[in-house]
């Protein structure tokens, strides 16, 4: 099986490329190449087959043609340009987020024909999709009405995968992502990228801010389970999904002040007190527009998991992510 991660640099690629090398198969086959492209540089991961990093901006269309050039099996479509960076820059959401998802996706139908079947096309999109006028509950089959510029290029990206796997010129899996929390590294532009702050930092001992209340409900996943359900969508039948190949993927919905308190009891109380509590407005008008609450039985009976509780992604950061101080 030939892989290509796109986005391969970032959080969730690197994570996902880690653990491909770790298994070495998909759909029950051996792994013989994966390629990893970004925009910045992707970071080598070993594995015992052939991995490829290549720089490359997918919103460049030969670029992204050329990422095909060994017609791969099975593509995960992980680059964009994630929620804050987006709503801040209309441009560069639409060339990357819109323009570089249909690039990727004409470039998978052109492989394919090549090759002679239908590549496995497993996309990210976000809970971000939905918003303003729908249940406070978001059920399967809810439309989508996205409340930012991210969600709605996210939004398009799942028409496309729609139309292209209908026609039959890709295999298609969209993934709705929650929140993933607790992410490591550094902070990015993501809007919701407090939700994983006010955890990672404060348990390596730094400050950061809360910019909602502790009552603020969230729809997240541990990064864990999300590499699990990436890795899962490739192993699914895609006729599984049915006429509408994107799904809302199983997560778990705590307050903030639940997820703090989870923290407390698995790490002590040294990180909440480093919490501060300043309210950002353009941080709030965001967010305020995602839902929390979900029920996500088509995803479920499909497979993918869902967090047993926020104890648990505390546990799974300090077993796999967390910093050390030096010395
Ligand atoms: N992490 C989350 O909480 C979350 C939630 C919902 C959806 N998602 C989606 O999941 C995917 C992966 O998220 P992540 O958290 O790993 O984000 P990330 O920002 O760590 O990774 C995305 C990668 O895409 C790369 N990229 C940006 N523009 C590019 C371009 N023009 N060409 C090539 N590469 C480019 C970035 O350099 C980055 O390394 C994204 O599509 C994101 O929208 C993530």
């Amino acid at each position: 099986m030939k892989t290509l991660i796109t986005g391969g640099g970032g959080f969730l690629g690197q994570k996902l490329a880690k653990a491909l090398a770790e298994v070495g198969e998909v759909r029950g086959e051996k792994i013989t190449s994966l390629t990893l492209c970004d925009v910045v540089p992707p970071a080598k991961v070993d594995a015992s087959f052939p991995v490829q990093t290549v720089t490359a901006d997918i919103s460049d269309k030969d670029a992204a043609a050329k990422l095909f050039a060994d017609n791969p099996d099975v593509i995960w479509h992980l680059a964009a340009v994630v929620s804050g960076a987006a709503e801040a820059d209309l441009d560069l959401g639409i060339r990357v987020n819109l323009f570089g998802t249909l690039n990727i996706l004409e470039a998978a139908r052109h492989s394919g024909v090549a090759a002679g079947r239908a590549p496995i096309v497993i996309y990210a999109s976000s809970c971000a999709v939905h918003g303003g006028e729908e249940p406070e509950v978001i059920v399967d089959g809810v439309e989508l009405n996205p409340q930012t510029s991210y969600g709605a290029q996210k939004a398009m990206g799942e028409l496309l995968l729609n139309d292209y796997s209908r026609r039959g010129l890709i295999d298609g899996r969209g993934l709705r992502l929650p929140t993933v929390s607790i992410r490591p590294g550094k902070a990015n532009a993501a809007a919701s990228s407090f939700m994983s702050s006010i955890f990672r930092d404060t348990l390596q001992g730094n400050k950061s801010n809360c910019p909602v209340p502790r009552d603020f409900s969230v729809w997240h996943t541990a990064p864990r389970t999300m590499i699990h359900n990436l890795k899962h969508a490739a192993e699914i039948d895609g006729a599984a999904f049915g006429a509408n190949r994107n799904l809302n993927l199983p997560g778990r919905t705590d307050s903030i002040g639940d997820m703090i308190d989870a923290m407390t009891s698995v790490a002590g109380p040294e990180a909440e007190a480093l919490i501060t509590w300043d309210t950002d407005p353009v941080i709030e008008a965001i967010v305020v527009g995602w839902r929390a609450f979900y029920l996500t039985n088509k995803g479920l009976s499909l497979g993918f998991k869902a967090d047993d509780s926020f104890e648990d992604s505390v546990r799974f950061f300090l077993e796999d992510d967390i910093e050390k101080a030096a010395g």
